[in-house]
């Protein structure tokens, strides 16, 4: 059967890293409560001339290296954001032309911080389709430049970052349980728009006319995540035909350790099986699995024939999983 199979990964980080002591500098925070409550210790800002296209080509040009394609290969271009470079065209277009590709379907997903795994359901939903063969999808965001500066209880909570990875038609075999079953085994999405209020920006083309800064009810928003996260990867696992102890790794949305570490524990899925990375990175929304994955991917974490579970949950509310045998 042909399935969506993950063949590159890449990532790209803006050059300037800022750690908390620097954020406590300009708002009234501290490296410890920073620590305790989150897990981060550093987050990367985008400078000039550093924007989510200029990230998202970087993140991309990587995957298509290590899956040993050309730009001209790739026919389908789906782009995960909620910070594009412009209202309008799609940030997907502009990384199009950066990458040279002369022809290809190229659009924006947003979805926010779930935006990454409503990008792959969709390229993976094309390509079993039939309707396309070799897809780059990109999570990228800039969320330094919708932060409020001076409102400690969000802006030390997000960095920015882009990650991309290749989905290609493979034949797979069929039987999810043989190591020759790689690709994509199942997606879940969910959305609810009653959650609007709890994690939104308060401006937009059609209301403000301004892009507007991000507000967050934080604790609220942690409640449902964590519900939200451990039900949807079981649903998907369900899905998927595979046991929660088939996991060798899940790669979840990085918004806050404490939050990777309750979603394991309901799963009663180890910690070593959890891959962290927003010590480092913060929350990049849409970027922060993709980023997470290649990191991953390249330090020989995960290997060919793994079984992996990526999560995310975000603005909207939207949440979802993907199981994939990489
Ligand atoms: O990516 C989308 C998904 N987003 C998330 O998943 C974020 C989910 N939420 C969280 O990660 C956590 O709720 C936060 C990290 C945002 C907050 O942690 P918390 O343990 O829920 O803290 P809290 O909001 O209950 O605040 C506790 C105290 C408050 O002071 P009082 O009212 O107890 O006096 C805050 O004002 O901590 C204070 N506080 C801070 N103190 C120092 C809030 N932000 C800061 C700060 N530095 N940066």
């Amino acid at each position: 059967m042909i399935r969506a199979v993950l063949t590159g990964t890449g990532s790209a980080l803006p050059a300037r890293r800022v750690s908390n002591a620097e954020l406590a500098e300009r708002v009234d925070t501290s490296d410890e409560w920073i620590v305790e409550r989150t897990g981060i210790r550093f987050r990367h800002i985008a400078g000039e001339g550093e924007t989510t296209a200029t990230l998202a080509r970087d993140a991309a040009a990587a995957a298509l290296i290590s899956a040993g394609l050309a730009p001209g290969d790739i026919d389908l271009l789906v782009l995960a954001t909620a910070t594009p470079d412009n209202t309008f065209p799609a940030t997907a277009t502009k990384v199009q032309a950066m990458l040279a590709i002369d022809d290809c379907v190229a659009f924006d997903v947003a979805a926010v911080c779930s935006g990454f795994l409503y990008a792959v359901q969709v390229a993976d939903s094309m390509i079993r389709a039939g309707a396309h063969r070799r897809a780059l999808v990109i999570g990228a965001e800039t969320f330094s430049r919708i932060l409020d500066w001076e409102d400690r209880t969000t802006c030390v909570l997000f960095g920015d970052g882009a990650g991309a990875i290749v989905l290609e038609a493979r034949d797979s075999v069929a039987d999810v349980n043989d190591p020759g079953a790689r690709g994509v085994l199942a997606t879940r999405l969910h959305a609810d728009g009653r959650h609007n209020g709890l994690l939104f920006v308060d401006g937009g083309p059609s209301t403000t006319g301004t892009v507007g800064k991000l507000r967050m009810k934080g604790r609220e928003v942690f409640r449902h995540a964590v519900v939200n996260l451990a039900a949807v990867m079981e649903e998907a696992l369900h899905a998927a035909g595979l046991p929660t102890d088939a996991v060798d790794w899940v790669v979840p949305h990085q918004a806050n350790a404490r939050i990777l570490d309750a979603t394991a524990r309901k799963l009663s899925l180890p910690s070593e099986k959890v891959v962290v990375t927003v010590d480092q990175h913060a929350n990049t929304s849409a970027a922060s699995v993709p980023l997470a994955l290649d990191q991953a991917m390249r330090d020989g974490r995960i290997q060919p024939g793994h079984i992996v579970v990526l999560e995310a949950m975000g603005g909207g509310f939207t949440w979802g999983a993907a199981v994939i045998r990489v």
